[in-house]
């Protein structure tokens, strides 16, 4: 087996929409792999034909050597998902979220508590053990469906969006927890998201989607440096504010986000 992910001219069809229109890649063993791209690019629909989440329309797609299409227990067996949404169960504590996924993966109920155990003060969640879902913030819902996902050992974490709406600081504790999973278990991560700053602080290599389609492929430093600007402003809850715009800043709005890129701190 080379690859920990092979897809070879992926298709997901919607009715009359291509969400993912004939993408080719590869993820290798023990690597950081990041997917970017706006809103509606494909790479959720990616992520779920990964996790066997989500039949192919056409084309190829190996996990850990197995084939997506008659190996998907298997295949479940060996990946942790941390969905886009928050679906960890409210009418369960923190502890108890872990525990309910360590029966679906059919763990010992011995092993599933160490495990918990290890998990929860690996992530910091450990006074939080007893609390409600609805009393953790949300960088710590965030942690506990990381832990979750990692419960039964997996070989490769799929994440999708894992920092989005968090503030930075959060995000930085996330990106360095997911850094040390790499390094010291041997993971293989595969992320996505909006921000070009997660991917290079995080990824070995990473790919752009657009319209379902890979529109740049490559080591995120040298696309920074090719293509993205340097400097970054966000500016949250901005709807009070007109988006201004010039010729030497790209700005986008995204809900009531703003922001700003350019090359230099100045206009
Ligand atoms: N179950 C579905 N049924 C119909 N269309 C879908 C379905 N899931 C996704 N799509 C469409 O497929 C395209 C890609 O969606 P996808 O969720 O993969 O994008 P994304 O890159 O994850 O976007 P975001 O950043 O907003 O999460 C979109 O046009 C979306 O409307
Ligand atoms: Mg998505």
């Amino acid at each position: 087996m080379n690859f920990a992910i092979e897809a070879k001219n992926l298709v997901k069809r919607f009715a009359d929409i291509a969400a993912v229109n004939d993408i080719s890649f590869i993820v290798k063993h023990g690597e950081t792999f990041a997917i970017l791209g706006e809103n509606g690019a494909g790479k959720s629909t990616t992520m779920r034909m990964i996790a066997c989440r989500s039949p192919l329309t056409t084309g190829e797609l190996s996990v850990e050597g197995l084939n997506v299409k008659n190996a998907d227990r298997r295949i479940r067996s060996l990946i942790g998902v941390v969905p886009q949404e928050n679906n960890l169960d409210p009418d369960l504590n923190v502890r108890e979220n872990l525990l309910v996924y360590s029966r679906y993966f059919r763990i010992h109920k011995e092993i599933a508590q160490t495990r918990c155990d290890e998990l929860l003060e690996f992530i910091r969640l450990k006074e939080k053990a007893n609390a409600k879902v609805e009393q953790l913030s949300g960088g710590m819902k965030r942690r506990l469906i990381i832990a979750r996902a990692l419960l039964h050992r997996p070989k490769i974490l799929l994440l999708d969006e894992p920092t989005t709406g968090l503030d930075p600081n959060v995000r930085q504790e996330i990106w360095e927890k997911l850094e040390e999973l790499r390094r010291t278990e041997n993971l293989t991560i595969v992320l996505s998201t909006h921000y070009m700053d997660e991917a290079e602080k995080l990824a070995q290599r990473l790919i752009v989607m657009a319209h379902g389609r890979i529109v740049v492929e490559g080591v995120p430093h040298e696309i920074i440096k090719d293509k993205v600007k340097k400097f970054a402003l966000e500016i949250r809850e901005a709807d009070s504010f007109n988006l201004r715009q010039t010729d030497k800043i790209l700005s986008q709005k995204r809900g009531s986000t703003h922001l700003y890129f350019a090359k230099l701190p100045k206009i």
